[in-house]
């Protein structure tokens, strides 16, 4: 049997990160965008400020990204004191008093939060112990880390499709996958890891369905890992073009493109 390829020094890569992949919030925006087209609609944010109900003080939102999450928990709380982090600088220029830290080696005081969040972001991190003990270290008594991640069944037809279209640019039945970001910190895989710095463990599990008439988000989706397009083993834009057209044969002869999704947020003591 061939053994998978794993890029996980490529999912890590810290000066990868904060350049090509997350240089500016294009990419992520990309693939924050196709979930309109997700039924049920979560809203992932209002989610976060319900969990911080009986947070007061500082919160720190570490690998905060386009600061998504720091907006509208500053709109709905003004009272709590929000901390955008993240280890692009680039992604951080919108968002004001944002500092550029690591998640593990956080530049905050032992018990100096009522909460942090970690939101799609320890996949990225090489290593996820070292972060889950500074999310523990940097907490007071009593505070809560909110993390999010995505199962490992989470958008299958997305790597298939994937994997179809680079088959169909090789010559070959199927081509190599593509990098997978979640593969590193999955929603099955979350709670052992967490398990050591934290008592208990809620899981918010955030099943939907995508549904798109139109290939173009799904073709944004997969152009925003252009930051590992020389490493997929394929013709970057010309495996995109191909999915393209398999997706559009599919909304012809079917109505619609789904894919199926499944994400969730664990709420952490
Ligand atoms: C997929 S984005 C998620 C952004 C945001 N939390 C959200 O859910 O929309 C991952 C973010 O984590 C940041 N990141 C990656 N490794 C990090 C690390 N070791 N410490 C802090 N931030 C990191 C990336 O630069 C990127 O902005």
């Amino acid at each position: 049997m061939t053994a998978q390829p794993t890029h996980d020094h490529l999912v890590t890569d810290r000066s990868l990160l904060s350049t090509k992949a997350y240089g500016t919030g294009r990419h992520l925006a990309a693939r924050q965008s196709l979930y309109q087209w997700q039924t049920p609609r979560h809203d992932l944010p209002g989610i976060v400020v319900n969990e911080l109900a009986d947070v007061r003080g500082v919160v720190a939102d570490v690998g905060c990204g386009n600061g998504k999450f720091v907006t509208r928990v500053r709109e709905d709380r003004p009272d709590l004191k929000l901390l955008p982090m993240d280890v692009s600088h680039g992604i951080l220029s919108a968002l004001p008093g944002a500092v550029v830290a690591d998640v593990q080696q956080l530049p905050l005081a032992d018990g100096a939060l009522g909460a942090v969040l970690a939101l799609h972001m320890l996949y990225h991190v090489e290593d996820q112990a070292q972060a889950v003990r500074e999310l523990g270290r940097v907490l007071a008594p009593g505070g809560i880390a909110i993390v999010s991640t995505n199962s490992r069944r989470d958008k299958r037809e997305l790597e298939q499709l994937w994997r179809q279209a680079a088959g169909d640019v090789l010559g070959v039945r199927e081509g190599p996958a593509r990098v997978q970001l979640s593969a590193r910190f999955t929603l099955e895989d979350a709670p052992a890891i967490l398990g050591t710095v934290f008592g208990e463990i809620r899981t918010i599990p955030l099943p939907g369905v995508i549904e798109v008439t139109d290939a173009e988000p799904v073709v944004a989706h997969l152009a925003s890992y252009e930051a590992w397009a020389d490493r997929m083993g394929v013709p970057f834009l010309e495996t995109i073009e191909r999915a393209r057209e398999r997706v559009d044969e599919t909304i012809q002869a079917e109505g619609a493109f789904r894919v199926t999704c499944l994400g969730g947020m664990l709420v952490c003591r």
